[in-house]
């Protein structure tokens, strides 16, 4: 568990050095010199790339804490909207008629060609976001402050409504479409939303996804929503009830050159919230503003990606997580990027979808997810050598910890031993990278799996229970010493829930953010983000909380208490297992475990689904009546159970073991 990646020891002392990146190779020591330069001064160096992007007015002060403990404000004063900075400013210059997406939908004809392509210039895609800017403000009332909810798939209207709503001030979240009707709801009823984005339904592995229906059923707990707006994607009649009315009827009158003056935002004013589980209680909706979460998504985008005019960039995650709204729709915009939007999975109609995209689009920056590599390796060499990946110049993963060998085969089969590989951590809190190597600013020797120094102005580091940095090597607890732009905003940080913030990142080591993950540090400093150090799972990388799965079992008529826990897994990095003690008068059944396993998936959706689901009389507790995680994790991953003096019940755990067992033996 300690120094490993799904079973891999970490490379500490293997140093790859590129002889193709020589225009930025540097050492670790000029690294470090030039990083501890950065963070003595870091305030200004945040406003020496503040400086690169265009500020309606500009700001007085740089930094300063809010009266909301832990709550920082960038740029304060300077005004500008990301909407504008990511589309008006390009069709003012040549980049009018740069594409800035390239579509593709998941279905193929007979030859394997994707059936629909479509693509955006910049100032296609000013055109769109003005006119459903245009919509919402004059037909649907909307206004800054106001607050919607966006349930769309990876389809262009996305961004274009995300955009939109930005430009307006309108504070919007996006709930990822794989998503049940219970967690659309609980979003909304957090932010009070007044309005859904949703649309009929999409494609997915071949299979056709009805989203409005999803939607549908989460009216009857979503008291504030008042309108529906239904973007058609399948092309079919959609049941259209009294709050409905589709997008393109709302369009309709809408004059093709419509403009609406973005709004001047304050840089610390919100853009928008996004939903992410922690460990105990609803998910929390972390704030994002304007200003410094653009002058981040800038800075990364630089350093990071190298990105330069004429790159295709390609970022394999879905718009409903973090990494696709920094790095899918603001990040590549606000740099006038032309990027790749794809709707659907990564084997459809075979395991070569992306190479296939790659090759099609000459894709030159590359950002993927640690279990798309794995699933992919699955299925061979061969499906990657069919395409010509020669284009491809930087490529770097995110999400969860990077095994070695996945590293590897990015590096080596992917990208042929020529594009720097690397693995940037950040989360959703973060808004942006903040560990990574940089290709595009100083590149050090890259190690397989580490995610190397924090960028300039981000000061990290790895520390033990009581707060000393550990030795190099050790296993401590990851946190960020400095505030950054893009970091929780005001006025909360967490939607309506200042305390909830202050406890969750800034307590555990007053006066720094706990970001929640295990890392070592080696002793020439890189981090090594080695996984979840709390009741927060990360499955195929998306952030699952332990108790959130719990809820939903408990929630069940037969079930009387439940405890899941993430187990490795080679694949998917972790997955859940779930234990149930059932409700008297109940039965362990095969019927009984299925109708456990739907009842996930209907109230949880599909990304939850438990790998093993036992059923047992009773679960190991604390005498207090805490359930024993810890236990039940050591039972699972078969490793010393250490301290179990505060244990109600011995038996417990033995019936915990059996069951594990046997489930064990039968996938043998
Ligand atoms: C994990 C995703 C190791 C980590 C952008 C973090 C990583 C959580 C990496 C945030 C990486 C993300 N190496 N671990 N490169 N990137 N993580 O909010 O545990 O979905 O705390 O944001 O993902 O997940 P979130």
């Amino acid at each position: 568990m300690s120094n490993e990646i799904l079973g891999e020891a970490l490379p500490f002392d293997e140093k790859i050095v590129l002889k193709s990146w020589a225009h930025r190779n540097v050492s670790e020591q000029e690294y470090l010199e030039y990083h501890r330069k950065s963070v003595e001064n870091f305030k200004e160096s945040w406003e020496s790339v503040a400086k690169e992007l265009e500020w309606f007015t500009p700001w007085e002060k740089v930094m300063e804490e809010t009266q909301n403990k832990n709550v920082y404000k960038w740029f304060v004063g300077g005004t500008t909207n990301i909407s504008y900075l990511s589309l008006d400013r390009h069709v003012k210059t040549w980049r009018r008629h740069k594409v800035a997406y390239i579509w593709e939908g998941e279905p193929v004809d007979d030859q394997g060609r994707p059936k629909e392509v479509r693509k955006y210039t910049y100032y296609d895609l000013w055109r769109e976001v003005n006119r459903v800017a245009y919509a919402m403000k004059t037909k649907l009332g909307l206004k800054k402050g106001d607050r919607i909810a966006i349930y769309l798939p990876m389809i262009p209207e996305l961004p274009i409504v995300m955009l939109a709503a930005a430009r307006l001030g309108v504070i919007f979240t996006v709930i990822f479409s794989g998503f049940t009707a219970e967690n659309i709801a609980s979003r909304v009823n957090d932010l009070n939303a007044t309005l859904i984005f949703t649309a009929d339904g999409v494609y997915r592995r071949g299979k056709i996804l009805k989203l409005k229906e999803i939607v549908d059923q989460s009216l009857n707990l979503t008291p504030s929503v008042k309108r529906v707006i239904v973007v058609r994607r399948l092309g079919g009649e959609v049941q259209l009830g009294q709050r409905d009315v589709l997008l393109e009827e709302l369009l309709r009158d809408v004059p093709s050159n419509a403009y609406v003056e973005p709004e001047r935002m304050e840089s610390n004013e919100t853009l928008y919230v996004l939903y992410t589980s922690g460990t105990t209680g609803k998910p929390k909706g972390m704030i994002h503003d304007h200003g410094g979460y653009a002058t981040l998504l800038h800075a990364t985008m630089k350093w990071v990606f190298d990105a330069r005019d004429d790159d295709v960039y390609f970022c394999t995650a879905d718009i409903g997580w973090v990494t696709g709204h920094s790095y899918i729709v603001f990040g590549p915009l606000i740099e006038g990027l032309t990027s790749i939007l794809y709707e659907g999975t990564l084997d459809t109609p075979a395991p070569d979808r992306w190479w296939s995209i790659v090759e099609r689009y000459g894709v030159t920056i590359l950002y993927t997810s640690p279990t798309g590599v794995r699933t992919l390796m699955k299925f061979g060499e061969d499906y990657v050598k069919k395409h010509d990946l020669s284009t491809l110049r930087v490529i770097h993963s995110v999400g969860e910890p990077i095994n070695p060998s996945a590293w590897r085969w990015l590096f080596q089969v992917v990208g042929n031993g020529r594009a720097p590989v690397g693995s940037t951590w950040w989360m959703t809190e973060t808004g942006g990278i903040m560990i990574s190597h940089l290709p595009g600013l100083m590149l050090v020797p890259m190690k397989p799996g580490t995610n190397g120094y924090p960028l300039p102005g981000v000061e990290a580091d790895v520390l033990d229970e009581s707060g000393n940095p550990v030795r190099p090597g050790e296993r401590g607890y990851l946190v960020l010493k400095n505030p950054w732009p893009g970091m929780p905003a005001a006025p909360t940080g967490i939607w309506g829930d200042h305390e909830r913030y202050v406890k969750t990142y800034w307590s555990k080591y007053p006066g720094l953010f706990y970001a929640g993950d295990y890392a070592v540090k080696d002793k020439d400093g890189y981090i090594w983000v080695a996984g979840r150090a709390d009741e927060v799972m990360k499955v195929s990388g998306h952030r699952i909380g332990t108790y959130e799965l719990e809820s939903v079992l408990v929630s069940h008529r037969a079930v009387s208490e439940a405890a899941v826990i993430g187990v490795p897994d080679q694949v998917k990095g972790e997955v859940p297992i779930a234990y149930v003690v059932l409700k008297v008068g109940n039965q362990p059944s095969e019927e009984m475990r299925k109708e456990l396993m739907d009842w996930i998936r209907n109230n949880y959706g599909p990304i939850g689904l438990p790998k093993a689901l036992f059923f047992v009389t009773k679960l190991p507790k604390t005498r207090s009546g805490k359930i024993m995680r810890r236990l039940i994790r050591s039972v699972a991953t078969n490793s010393p159970l250490g301290d179990i003096t505060s244990l109600e019940d011995v038996g417990s755990v033995d019936e915990v073991k059996q069951a594990y067992d046997e489930f064990v033996k039968s996938i043998k």
